[in-house]
């Protein structure tokens, strides 16, 4: 998709790090831009920063959890803009600990807002884009968990992997329709967003017990993501590798040559190839 000026972009998750970084880009190729959250504060915020920086935007409070949600978002922009063209299905969130010690609601939070958010997203906006026959693009953010793995994020890193294979059918879908309509998927490294406090947004119906009485692995890989994420790169560089991604027609956003999370994805996919037991590959 060459021309973004004066089309209508949607990023879910955006009141917050790669999400906010990716509206105010796509805000200043002169796109109008409906962010989406479910954090009523910071979404407000971010439409007032959006605004100030001469963007059109408006503010939907969305959980992309739920179905209904997704479909009343894809109506609210339709409305607001009159149709709609790059769909950032982005918000994402992060519990870890041993497979068979995380919760059943962890592993229904984390698969309900990494994954089913990009199934009601796919299943909401495509149709819409598809009608109305324009160039258009979906950008879906995965991980760069979704192509390594590695022990305490089983949910996570499965939450991923799902929306890295349901990009590539779409892809596929896509070009067999003929359709104008190009998907990227965005596999970030470590970045410097809020993802480390992600459960500040848990639903009260999945929310945990005190933190003194979860299993000690849980404990320590969700500080590390905090730590490490605090020291990842600025939520921008993706919005940039997001926006070339979109003007060339590019599926896959990875991590660098030379990072660390590349090199665990190269490794990985050696593994595969010459069906050997998974190395334990990924940083940290
Ligand atoms: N930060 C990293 O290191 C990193 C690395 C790889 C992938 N990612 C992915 O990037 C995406 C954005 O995360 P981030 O790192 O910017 O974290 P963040 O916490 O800063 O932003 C995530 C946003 O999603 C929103 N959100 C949470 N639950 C939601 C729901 N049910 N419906 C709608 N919005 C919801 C939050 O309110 C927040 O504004 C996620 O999909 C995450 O998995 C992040």
């Amino acid at each position: 998709m060459k021309e973004l000026s004066g089309k209508v972009a949607v990023v879910t998750g955006g009141a917050s790090g790669i999400g906010r970084a990716m509206a105010r880009r796509l805000g200043a190729e002169g796109m109008k831009v409906v962010v989406s959250d479910v954090e009523p504060g910071s979404l407000q915020e971010t439409v007032k920063d959006l605004e100030a920086r001469g963007v059109e935007a408006q503010g939907v409070v969305a959980d992309v959890s739920q179905a209904d949600a997704v479909h009343r978002l894809a109506d609210r922009t339709v409305d607001a803009f009159g149709g709609v063209h790059v769909v950032c299905n982005n918000a994402g969130v992060f519990a870890g600990g041993l497979s068979w010690e995380a919760s059943v609601s962890d592993y229904e939070w984390v698969l309900g807002v990494n994954t089913w958010g990009v199934i009601h997203g796919i299943r909401s906006f495509v149709p819409i884009l598809l009608a109305q026959g324009e160039p258009g693009h979906i950008v879906n953010t995965a991980s760069m968990a979704a192509l390594t793995s590695g022990p305490l994020s089983g949910a996570y890193f499965m939450s991923k992997h799902a929306v890295l294979a349901l990009s590539e059918s779409l892809y596929h879908e896509l070009h067999m329709k003929q359709a104008p309509i190009g998907v990227s998927v965005v596999c970030p490294e470590l970045i410097a967003t809020r993802i480390g406090e992600a459960d500040r947004n848990r639903p009260a119906h999945l929310k945990r017990g005190s933190d003194d009485e979860l299993p000690p692995e849980t404990r320590t890989v969700e500080a590390a993501i905090r730590t490490a994420t605090q020291g990842g790169a600025d939520p921008g560089v993706i919005a940039d590798r997001m926006l070339e991604a979109i003007v060339e027609d590019r599926f896959y956003v990875l991590a660098p040559e030379g990072d660390p999370w590349r090199d665990a994805c190269h490794a990985r996919l050696e593994d595969v190839r010459a069906a050997r037991n998974p190395r334990l590959s990924v940083p940290g």
